[in-house]
């Protein structure tokens, strides 16, 4: 049975103030049947923490460098941030992708950094609107699945988000039939690669433009375990919303 998860991306976004939206979350979703989490940036990880104490919301990170320590000025390390009680993190987001030209090979890399250090790895894969256009969507997806999945990867430790990166940001969506459609091969690819049984116990979200109004149609796609979900979880109105259809 996979827990459903909820996990918010706040991206370059928020302040210490902003963190009140956490606040507001604690209090209305606290008990939830979902696992709820929320990735804001990499200095507020303590502080986001501090604001939801014991309530059962998890605190990630965006990004993870892929060496344990050592000369690589600017970056953390997926030890520190366990350190700083993340515990999961976002890896081989299309954003960091394009804007870093980060290779599936290098998600692959952090993903095992984050694995060693116990931190649970959401792996992004997503086609650009050319490739779905082109008819490639599948091809370009198993290829970045398969080039980003380290050995290391379990059930326990590894989640996947299908983003499309025409989806991201974008108010646009594709179609319940697409979304069933990547899902479905996701899972039967990952079984190629972890075997059928450790397959069918990793969750796969969904991100791009998951909204309040469009979450409990997504939700309802099989093999869809939740989302990743960037500007409706600034809000934690909005957020809440989309962890109750979630919930359902
Ligand atoms: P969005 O972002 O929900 O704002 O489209 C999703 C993501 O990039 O993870």
């Amino acid at each position: 049975m996979r827990k459903k998860l909820a996990a918010g991306n706040w991206k370059m976004n928020g302040s210490r103030a902003a963190l009140s939206e956490l606040t507001r979350l604690r209090a209305s979703h606290s008990d939830t049947s979902c696992e709820i989490l929320v990735c804001p940036p990499a200095t507020h990880i303590v502080w986001a923490l501090e604001t939801v104490g014991a309530a059962p919301i998890r605190i990630g990170a965006q990004d993870c460098h892929a060496n344990a320590s050592g000369p690589h000025t600017g970056d953390i390390s997926a030890a520190q941030l366990a350190d700083a009680g993340a515990a999961y993190v976002i890896l081989g987001h299309s954003e960091r992708r394009a804007d870093h030209g980060e290779t599936d090979a290098l998600i692959a890399e952090k993903a095992r950094a984050a694995h060693l250090a116990g931190l649970t790895a959401i792996i992004c894969v997503g086609e650009t609107e050319g490739d779905r256009d082109a008819g490639e969507t599948l091809r370009v997806i198993g290829q970045q699945l398969g080039g980003s999945l380290p050995n290391t990867a379990t059930p326990a430790n590894t989640v996947i988000a299908y983003e499309p990166v025409w989806a991201i940001g974008s108010g646009r969506t594709p179609t319940l039939d697409q979304i069933a459609e990547v899902h479905h091969f996701l899972r039967a690819e990952l079984g190629r690669h972890l075997g059928p049984v450790p397959a069918d116990g990793v969750r796969i979200l969904y991100g791009g433009s998951v909204k309040p109004d469009n979450a409990a149609a997504i939700f309802a796609v099989p093999d869809v375990d939740g989302a990743l979900v960037g500007g409706a979880s600034l809000k934690a109105a909005d957020f809440g919303q989309i962890i109750t259809a979630l919930s359902a």
